[in-house]
Order: C-alpha cells, then structure tokens, then sequence
C-alpha cells in the first residue's frame, strides 16, 4: 500500500528517514525551515557524508516519490508525518532542547484539516527525555482524528541507510499498550516492506519507547567508557588493553561490539544523549540511581586529556612543536565534526602552543571552522610533511593503512600517538618510530 508521508526536520535522521520512505514506495515529502537545505536535497546532493545515501536521495527524486519543500501547507494531506528534528543540548545545561519539536508540532497542528474518516498518525523519531510524547500528544491530538506514537530511531552515521531500511528492531510507542490501538496498524503499514522480512517490532507505552533509545545510547557510552578506564588500568600495570579487550568480548554476554578502547565517544548523539538522561533521571527524582553516568562522562573527557599528556611526555615542552593530527570526524566515514574527540585534543594541543596541523578525508570545513582555517591541511602527504609527533585520532581505513616506513620519510621526527588502537606497534617500532598507544604500556 503507498502511504502519503511527510517527514519534518531533515537533518541527517530525516533526510535518511524520507529517502528511505520513498525507496519502499511511499510517497514521501521532507521539509525543513532551511530553505539552502531543501535546495541541496531537492537538487539530488547530500548535504552530509553518508555512504549510499546520494544514490538513495537520486532514485527517489527520479521515481517522482520524493520532493523537498520549506511550506508546511504542502504536508497538509499526509496520512503520516515523521518528526526528524535535533534535540541538541540545551545551551544552559545538561537537558534536551525541544524547542524545534515544540515549533514543529505548533506548525503542523495548523495546517492539519480535521479529518473523521481515515486517522491521521504524527510519528516522533527525535531522541527526547522520557514523558515527551505525552506532552506533545496532549496539543498535537486536540486536532480531530490525529494520533501521535513515539517511534524512537536507532541507525548509526556511516550506515545510516543501511540501518533505516534493515533494523535490529522497531519500536513503537503509544499511549497505552494494553488498549487495542488502530494507529499501529498504520505505521505497520508503512513499514510493511520491512515486517515482511521479518524485522521484529516492539510496541510498548511511551516512556518505555522513550526510555529504549536514551538507555541504548547511555549503555553504549558506558560500554566505551568502561572499556577505557580499563585502559588506564593497562597503562597503570603495563597490560595490553587490545588483549584484555579480545579476550573479554569472547564472552558472549560482553561481546566485542563498542570495546574498542582509544581517545573515547564523540558525536552528535552519545555525549548529549548521556546528559540528557543525567538531566531527566534528576527530574524525575532518580539521579542518584545513574549518577554513575556522570563518571562515564568524566571517562571520557580523561582520555583526551591522556594524549595531551602523552604528547608532552614525548616531546618535552609543546611550544611551537609541529604536530599532526589525523582526524577531524568523531568517527570514519562521516564528516560530522560535533564533540568530536579529534577536534577537541586538536585544541588542546593548540591551547598548549603546538603549531598544530589537521587532515580528514571528509570533515575538513568541520575542522576549519573549529580550528581556523590555517590549521586545516588536505592531504595526508602534505599534511605529514616536517611532523615532530603524528597523532592518530579517528581511524579512517587510509590511517589504519599508512605505511611506517613511508610515512617515516614524510615526517621530521618519527614520533606517533596511535589514539584508536588501529597501528601495530610492533611493526611501526621495527621501523624506527617511536609510538604510543592509549591503553598499552610504552
Ligand atoms: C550512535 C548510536 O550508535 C546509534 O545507535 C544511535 O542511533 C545514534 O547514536 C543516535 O542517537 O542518533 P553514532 O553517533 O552514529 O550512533 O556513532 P557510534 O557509531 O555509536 O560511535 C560513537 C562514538 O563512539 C564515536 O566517536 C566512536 O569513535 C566511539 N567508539 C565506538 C569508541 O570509542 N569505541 C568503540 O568501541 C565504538
């Protein structure tokens, strides 16, 4: 069955989300109060580095399924509308920001005609505190025949397509699940494509499907966390993390997955999604009960502190001492550039009077605008040239692949940070390098 979807906010979430509505054979309109974004989409360009995405937005846009626009009239008629938009850090704490949310829903609920036929689903997808959907469907619902569900979004950047259109699971959140509910046979529809290859899907009360998703990103903070407070323990006795993490992730109940230790979490979703659940738990009266979050935090913001150190250990004072960073992205195969840890000891080092140099395969504007423009190098040759110490701070596959005797006749002075665990020191030692890896002995 084509469904008529609109999806609001298409930022990296919506834009996939539409996309990829469109691809099951909906048909799909995305709009944005930015109307340079719109544009871009509307034109066939992705407007952030996503593998797969752009073909995706293409095959879309040439079916006729999908269009962009900045006028909420358009959506008017939709039987669905997903709800895309950021929840970022407030600017004066640790809570969510509903503000677009809010606006969102103000501006949808007045262009919705009142229907009494056919009901009219208002999907929220944004990652927001537990007790958000009921707010919301209190002034979304007084429009006649509209229902709001909370259908939390799990996919990750670099696979964001790939997790949109294949899910470990869907989640869908109502008012009361224990009362028969029609809108989920609606959203069944629109997702019917994926229930029939058997992707399994969870219905449940809103806070829970709220709760899900913050839990899942805290979880996996903790995860990375505790994986690196590991790693101090390694430097401390001189144990080799990557073993005690090989070994550990063995055990099917640990598992390998987000045991990787290195300079830490960054990204536009765990750091503030990590906040935001501190900030809610404290609201509802239970902050103490994961105040171990704050120590996860605190964690992670130590390992970035860790290479400055490491970095000063090396080269004695760090004026004026040139330094590499490879690495702007939180993570590979993205451009976002948001609380990455990259950027963030790329300051640091610079705040110590390093005369500092970047390089990224996708995240140099990113990195520019952070860092300014003169400390952005593209190229990893160019950047390398007349290094004292090389700092390795997001494992893209052409880091990872550098090889240590060509790069020792780039550099001046054969000195490396390995911030992700991805080089084999053995073989760079072999090579003359003097190298040093978070979490394993010098
Ligand atoms: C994360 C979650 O993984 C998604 O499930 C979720 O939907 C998304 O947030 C969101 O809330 O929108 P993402 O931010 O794309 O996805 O990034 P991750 O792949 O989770 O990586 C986060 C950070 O952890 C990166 O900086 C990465 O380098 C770091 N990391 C990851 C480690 O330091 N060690 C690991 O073992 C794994």
């Amino acid at each position: 069955m084509t469904l008529k979807i609109s999806v609001i906010g298409i930022g990296y979430l919506g834009a996939v989300h539409a996309a990829s509505m469109a691809e099951l054979g909906h048909d799909v309109i995305g709009l944005d109060v930015d109307p340079a974004r719109v544009a871009a989409l509307q034109a066939g360009r992705a407007p952030f580095h996503e593998p797969g995405f752009e073909e995706l937005l293409r095959r879309g846009l040439a079916s006729g399924r999908l269009r962009f626009t900045t006028d909420y009239e358009e959506l008017a008629h939709a039987d669905v509308h997903f709800l895309g938009l950021g929840t970022p850090q407030q600017a004066d704490g640790f809570g969510a920001d509903l503000s677009h949310l809010r606006s969102a829903i103000a501006s949808l609920a007045a262009v919705l005609p009142a229907r009494d036929g056919a009901a009219t689903l208002v999907v929220g997808k944004s990652t927001v505190p537990a007790g958000t959907s009921r707010s919301l469907a209190a002034t979304i619902e007084q429009v006649a025949g509209v229902r709001l569900m909370w259908n939390p979004e799990f996919l990750r950047e670099g696979f964001a397509v790939q997790d949109t259109l294949t899910p470990d699971r869907l989640v869908y959140g109502v008012p009361d699940p224990d009362v028969e509910d029609d809108r989920v046979a609606l959203l069944d529809a629109v997702y019917a494509p994926l229930l029939e290859h058997r992707v399994t899907r969870l219905v449940m009360g809103y806070e829970a499907a709220e709760l899900v998703k913050v839990s899942a990103n805290a979880f996996l903070a903790t995860k990375i966390s505790f994986i690196n407070a590991v790693a101090e323990m390694c430097e401390a006795t001189g144990a080799d993390v990557t073993d005690v993490s090989r070994a550990l992730g063995m055990d099917d109940r640990i598992g390998h997955k987000f045991l990787r230790a290195g300079v830490g979490y960054g990204g536009g979703c765990l750091p503030k999604d990590l906040r935001a659940f501190l900030a809610s738990a404290e609201e509802h009266g239970v902050g103490e009960a994961v105040g171990f979050l704050h120590e996860v935090d605190a964690v992670n913001q130590r390992r970035r502190a860790r290479v400055v150190t490491l970095a000063a250990e090396m080269l004695g004072d760090l004026a004026g001492r040139r330094i590499t960073v490879l690495g702007a992205a939180f993570k590979p195969d993205s451009d976002d550039v948001r609380d990455s840890p990259a950027l963030d000891v790329a300051a640091r080092l610079l705040e110590a009077g390093a005369d500092v140099r970047v390089t990224d395969p996708e995240a140099l504007a990113g990195a520019a605008r952070r860092l300014g423009p003169e400390r952005v190098v593209a190229g990893t040759e160019d950047a390398l040239a007349g290094a004292d110490l090389v700092v390795l701070l997001t494992e893209w596959r052409e880091y990872r692949d550098l090889d240590p005797a060509t790069t020792r006749r780039l550099v001046d002075m054969p000195r490396m940070i390995d911030g992700r665990n991805v080089l084999d020191p053995r073989q760079w030692r072999e090579a003359g390098w003097e190298i040093r890896s978070l979490g394993r002995a010098a």
